[in-house]
């Protein structure tokens, strides 16, 4: 359904290019969903703004294609980006008060995005499209109801103000499934929740990929998360994809140093003695890139090979793709 070829994009700033996303290959299928993992600043977010044609100002692509359903999203125009937008691929950010609109009411946000996309547009009658507004609000409250908003028809009235952040991130989640999207871009969407919470909006997404067959990208810090949720993992440094697998490849067999490191530094509860292992080091400057092995500085197993080109991915099988030299 969405394949991502060869994507570089970078930023054009006073320090220089700054290499967000480079080189990335990434496929999602249909009902499939996708985790990227990997530290702050790789370029996840970045990734997913670009299939939303919404990379901010001074972002350039340099090269690539992402195919939605055929069609390359790059060569989209800004109205048919924006048709795309919210009907065919939905979005859900970390903190829902940055994209709900805090003086409308709950309900009519979420008929906004049907109207916007002419949902109901064929529904005729009466004064004032009021046919159309009932069947959207129909539908509204019935989607408040769908993701566990509790009292949807009182509740359909409310600010978001006064909704909690689980409930919010509900609202945003009804929002995104208004027009049946078949991709769902979900960038650390439980990140601002408490644990609970968490949980009970990721069994929401697991239903709503399970019973709509949409698509998802799950972007996350937690490993645990990704590994409970996804069916392949990608994990990112420094604007790479550096490891792609299915989940138990990548989790129980992980090959990149990088990602057995991650995975070392992952608090786990049955082993006491074990201490946390971070990743020695910090993510690189990305204005500074060269074709080297960006990892190469804070790996254990790095020789001069890693210094002298830059890596291809190598193929460790059914499917386990890994940016560097042990499996090369
Ligand atoms: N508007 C911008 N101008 C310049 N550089 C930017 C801009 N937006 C992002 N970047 C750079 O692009 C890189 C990738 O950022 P991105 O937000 O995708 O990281 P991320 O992996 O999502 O991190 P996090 O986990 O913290 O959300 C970063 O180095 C960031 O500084
Ligand atoms: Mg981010």
């Amino acid at each position: 359904m969405l394949e991502i070829k060869n994507l570089a994009m970078a930023f054009e700033t006073e320090r220089g290019l700054v290499r967000a996303v480079n080189k990335v290959d990434l496929s999602v299928a249909e009902g499939e969903v996708m985790g990227i993992v990997g530290e702050s600043g790789c370029g996840k977010s970045v990734t997913l703004l670009n299939i939303l044609g919404l990379v901010p100002h001074p972002g350039k692509v340099l090269s690539g294609e992402i195919m939605f359903q055929g069609e390359d999203l790059l060569k989209k125009s800004k109205k048919e980006m924006r048709d795309i937008r919210g009907k065919d691929i939905a979005m859900i950010f970390q903190d829902p008060m940055t994209t709900l609109n805090p003086v409308f009411r709950i309900g009519e946000q979420i008929r906004e995005s049907m109207r916007i996309h002419g949902l109901f547009k064929d529904v005729k009658g009466g004064f004032f499209k009021s046919a159309r507004k009932h069947a959207e609000k129909d539908r509204a409250v019935e989607l408040m109801e769908e993701v566990g908003i509790p009292s949807p028809e009182t509740r359909y009235h409310n600010f978001p103000h006064e909704f909690s952040g689980g409930m919010q991130q509900r609202a945003l989640i009804a929002i995104g499934l208004s027009c049946k999207p078949k991709l769902l871009l979900a960038d650390e969407p439980t990140t601002a929740l408490d644990v609970t919470i968490q949980a009970q909006i990721l069994a929401l997404m697991q239903k709503i990929n399970q019973e709509h067959g949409a698509g998802i990208i799950l972007v996350t810090h937690d490993l645990g998360v990704a590994a409970e949720f996804c069916h392949k993992i990608a994990v990112m440094y420094a604007g790479r994809i550096v490891e792609q697998g299915r989940t138990e490849q990548v989790m129980d067999n992980p090959h990149h140093p990088y990602t057995q490191g991650l995975l070392r530094s992952i608090p786990k509860m049955s082993s006491k003695k074990d201490r946390i292992e971070p990743i020695p080091g910090g993510v690189p400057d990305l204005a500074e890139l060269k074709e080297e092995c960006a990892f190469y500085p804070r790996c254990a197993k790095a020789h001069d090979k890693c210094l002298s080109q830059e890596v291809p991915m190598f193929d460790a099988g059914e499917g386990h793709t890994v940016r560097c030299y042990l499996y090369g």
